[in-house]
């Protein structure tokens, strides 16, 4: 008897584990819309917060532009490499729960490939191969823009 009760809360408990990995890992809150993209429903402070960083990513990606024109490898170094900089503990964990898996995926992915560029102008290297590189990791943007964008949870379309 007693072992029949282990067992079944061990189920319920793995049913609830299934649960919560698929809601908060796996889907986030999405919603579709008309345009074609997903929207990723979030609070406004959220949307802010995504925002921000977003801006962040593109003054990263205007810098090591200039900094390929003048072949400045040791800026490109330290712009990529503070973008490279990140960890998943950073980010709110509501906000983290909200974002499907795709999309957690391509942000990561993203600053790991910043501090991939990092290494890169490290090593004896030319303003093309940094140039290469950029437009690679470009396509991350590119990718995550064309299929997800931000709708308020309140108002979702
Ligand atoms: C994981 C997904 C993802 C990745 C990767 C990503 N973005 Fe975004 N970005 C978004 C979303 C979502 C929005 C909001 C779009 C919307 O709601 O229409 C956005 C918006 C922006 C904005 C507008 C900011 C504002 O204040 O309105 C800029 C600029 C931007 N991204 C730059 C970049 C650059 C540069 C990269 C790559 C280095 C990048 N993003 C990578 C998801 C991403």
């Amino acid at each position: 008897m007693k072992t029949k009760i282990s067992i079944l809360l061990n189920i319920i408990l793995l049913a609830v584990v299934a649960f919560g990995v698929n809601k908060f890992i796996i889907q986030g809150s999405t919603a579709p819309t008309d345009d074609g993209r997903t929207a990723v429903l979030v609070a406004p402070s959220e949307k802010d917060y995504v925002l921000a960083e977003m801006r962040g990513f593109l003054e990263t990606v205007q810098g090591i532009t200039a900094a390929i024109g003048e072949n400045n490898m040791a800026e490109i170094r330290v712009l990529a490499g503070k973008a490279g900089e990140f960890s998943p503990a950073n980010v709110p964990a509501p906000l983290f729960a909200k974002m499907p898996i795709e999309f957690k995926t391509l942000g990561m992915e993203t600053h790991t490939l910043f501090g991939d560029l990092a290494t890169l102008a490290e090593a004896a290297t030319t303003p093309a191969e940094v140039s290469t590189a950029l437009g690679e990791l470009m396509l991350n943007c590119t990718a995550c823009h064309s299929s997800y964008r931000l709708d308020l949870e309140s108002e979702p379309s």
